[in-house]
């Protein structure tokens, strides 16, 4: 019986030519002794098709890890545009430069080192896609800083909001699962948003990404 790592093999060999180029980016992260929590090959697509959807020019990160994610928007925005990537850890950091410069997307992406929420004041806007990919627990803070650097029609996507199911949890006292339920309840009440949660499976696992899009209201 297959399993949902083998269709994501599948659509790799047969859709995504982009997964096997960007390996090494993978392997440099492992040798540099990242935890191995990027997107998925399909994932970073999906995000890529989502920006080149919009037509996406200016896109903020926050959580750029080795840059695997970063190196899939940054191939979408194309020769004159940007992705602003946010990142506290300096050996992550470093690891997303060397991997950008050898991906040839180096002087389209911008690498700011500090915590998110130091950074996020100093950016100026707008962004045509954010992606929240970080600690879980600042979502909602995350969220709420996009809003205010992003255009209308931009999408904002969180990563990780599933967690194997345990969003659904009403009884979690987990604060990273709380965090989750937060950012998702945010989106649902937030009047210049309109918000859906796209469960995910693949060689990742059981999660989901909430996807919103900056209605202007
Ligand atoms: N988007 C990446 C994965 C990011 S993993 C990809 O898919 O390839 C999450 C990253 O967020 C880690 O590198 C971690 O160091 C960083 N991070 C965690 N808390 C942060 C914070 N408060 N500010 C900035 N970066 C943070
Ligand atoms: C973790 C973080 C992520 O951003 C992810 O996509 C998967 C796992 C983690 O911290 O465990
Ligand atoms: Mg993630």
């Amino acid at each position: 019986m297959p399993t949902p790592a083998d269709v994501d093999d599948f659509v790799c060999a047969a859709a995504i030519p982009e997964a096997a180029q960007m390996r090494p980016i993978l392997d440099r992260n492992a040798a540099a002794g990242l935890p191995a929590i990027d997107v998925s090959p399909a994932q970073g697509k999906f995000l890529a098709v989502l920006a080149r959807s919009i037509g996406a020019r200016r896109v903020l990160e926050v959580g750029t890890l080795g840059g695997y994610s970063t190196i899939w928007l940054a191939r979408a925005v194309g020769e004159s545009g940007e992705v602003v990537t946010l990142e506290y850890d300096p050996l992550h950091a470093a690891t997303a430069r060397a991997n950008v410069d050898a991906a040839g997307v180096g002087a389209r992406v911008d690498i700011r080192v500090g915590a998110a929420l130091d950074s996020l004041p100093g950016l100026t806007g707008p962004f045509d896609l954010v992606f929240i990919d970080a600690d879980k627990e600042n979502n909602a803070n995350y969220v709420r800083a996009a809003l205010g650097l992003a255009r209308p029609g931009a999408l904002i996507i969180v990563d990780n909001v599933v967690r194997e199911g345990a969003v659904a949890d009403a009884a979690s006292t987990d604060p990273r699962i709380l965090a989750s339920r937060e950012v998702i309840e945010l989106l649902g009440t937030e009047p210049r948003l309109e918000a859906t949660v796209l469960q995910t499976t693949g060689a990742k696992g059981w999660d989901g990404f909430a996807i919103a899009v900056v209605t202007g209201a």
